[in-house]
């Protein structure tokens, strides 16, 4: 749950807003942000990686007053496309705190990002170094860039959310060679300057241990650049993936001593081989969007599945929050539309789609007089879930309403029929 809120009388309290009067005035399936919470979370990060560089993944949820608390809280901000970079720059981001990440920029993306002067360019490829070269040349600027490297860690995750091992799509093998060789064609190029090294090894990372091995590697691959080129790299940047609480029985880690445990590592590592400690870079997401985010839902239908369970039917689904059709993600959620002394059944929250996988929360016991009108509300969901929200079924894509010092307000509307309709011929 959002740092500042509270259960009372049957209901969640959100940084002073009581869910019925939101759900009330802006509808549901609604999302619901805590702004001091996503605030709070940035200064926690900035705390943590004290004078070294925090980069917020917008991916995790990105709109244009987001991207201006982003802005606010003084931390730099990871892109991976045209569009997350438009929303950036139509609010004055500075281009210079943006990093372009994408495994297939296409040479517009990549035209766009230097003409707008964005601090540095992800390249994720031989093909990429290529490109990025010829543009940068043809517009007659000197791009920075990292090169992003697998370095084989075993990420214990999701397997389409972990990105370090060597057979997938992302990024250039440390085990493979592939690495070194992409920092020699970087430096072969005169127009590109390399300012250092990047690894993301996945994403709701529990086990810290993956980041470390990273770093150690990368550290090392430092060392070796130095030998081979007589380069010394400023930067390191270790990516996100620090995994959140999404049921009351998780127990995510502290950044803190995260941020020290990898200081420390790579310090060694640089220092034994008489390297200064490049600055690090992190890019966290979800630890920073998802727990401040709440969807509320209206309850439609309520069917009993004798002896089995009993789906709960609410207004949205797996096109307000895919996460649970496609990594099998758990949730849970309460009833936050009044109290209930009802015993417990166990249920299973589905959505509205013509689709049985259609699932919000697998498995939660609910009041047995759950019935339709009632709300509920699913915490840890404002990472992940309006960013990956689509329209099956034309399914408006609900409104994300802020909430801070009790004060509501839509930073993205509802849409409407008319935008989906929009465009069509
Ligand atoms: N940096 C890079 C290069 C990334 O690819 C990502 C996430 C991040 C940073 C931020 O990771 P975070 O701190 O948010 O874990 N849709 C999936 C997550 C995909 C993550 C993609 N990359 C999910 O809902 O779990």
């Amino acid at each position: 749950w959002p740092r500042n809120s509270a259960r009372r009388d049957g209901t969640i309290v959100i940084a002073g807003a009581d869910v019925r009067d939101l759900a009330r005035e802006y509808g549901t399936p609604l999302y619901v942000v805590d702004e001091a919470d996503f605030r709070s979370r940035c200064r926690d990060f900035k705390a943590a990686f004290h004078g070294d560089d925090v980069y917020y993944a917008g991916k995790a949820f990105l709109c244009k007053e987001v991207a201006r608390w982003v802005d606010q809280e003084g931390l730099g901000l990871d892109v991976c496309s045209s569009g997350e970079l438009a929303v950036a720059l139509s609010v004055g981001f500075p281009p210079e705190r943006i990093a372009m990440h994408g495994n297939n920029k296409s040479p517009a993306e990549l035209e766009r990002a230097l003409r707008a002067g964005v601090g540095r360019i992800v390249v994720d490829s031989f093909d990429e170094i290529a490109r990025v070269g010829y543009l940068a040349e043809e517009l007659g600027v000197r791009a920075k860039v990292q090169i992003r490297v697998t370095t084989g860690v075993e990420a214990h995750t999701h397997e389409f959310i972990a990105t370090a091992h060597d057979d997938q799509k992302f990024g250039l093998s440390l085990g493979s060679g592939a690495a070194a060789e992409a920092v020699r064609r970087v430096l072969a190029l005169p127009q590109l300057e390399l300012v250092g090294l990047h690894s993301h090894i996945g994403s709701q990372i529990f086990d810290t241990a993956g980041f470390e091995v990273a770093a150690r590697r990368l550290a090392v691959l430092l060392t070796q650049i130095k030998q081979e080129h007589g380069v010394v790299l400023p930067e390191l940047d270790l990516g996100g993936g620090y995994g959140i609480a999404y049921l009351e029985s998780d127990d995510a880690p502290d950044i803190k001593p995260i941020a020290d445990g990898l200081r420390q590592i790579v310090s060694r590592v640089c220092e034994d081989a008489g390297l200064p400690v490049p600055r690090l870079t992190v890019e966290p997401g979800r630890t920073i969007a998802g727990p401040g985010g709440v969807t509320i839902y209206e309850v439609g239908t309520v069917k009993d599945v004798e002896g089995l369970r009993t789906y709960v039917s609410v207004d949205g689904g797996m096109s307000d929050n895919l996460r649970t059709s496609l990594y099998g993600a758990e949730y849970s959620c309460v009833l936050a539309s009044r109290s209930s002394d009802a015993p417990p059944m166990l249920s299973r929250v589905v959505g509205k789609h013509c689709e049985s996988g259609d699932i919000v929360v697998r498995d939660v016991w609910l009041p047995r007089d759950v019935t339709a009108g009632d709300l509920l509300a699913v915490p840890a969901t404002g990472a992940y879930c309006r960013s990956l929200a689509h329209n099956y079924n034309y399914l408006p894509k609900p409104a994300v309403v802020a909430v801070r010092d009790g004060v509501s307000r839509v930073i993205m509307r509802r849409e409407t029929e008319d935008d989906l309709l929009r465009g069509q011929l």
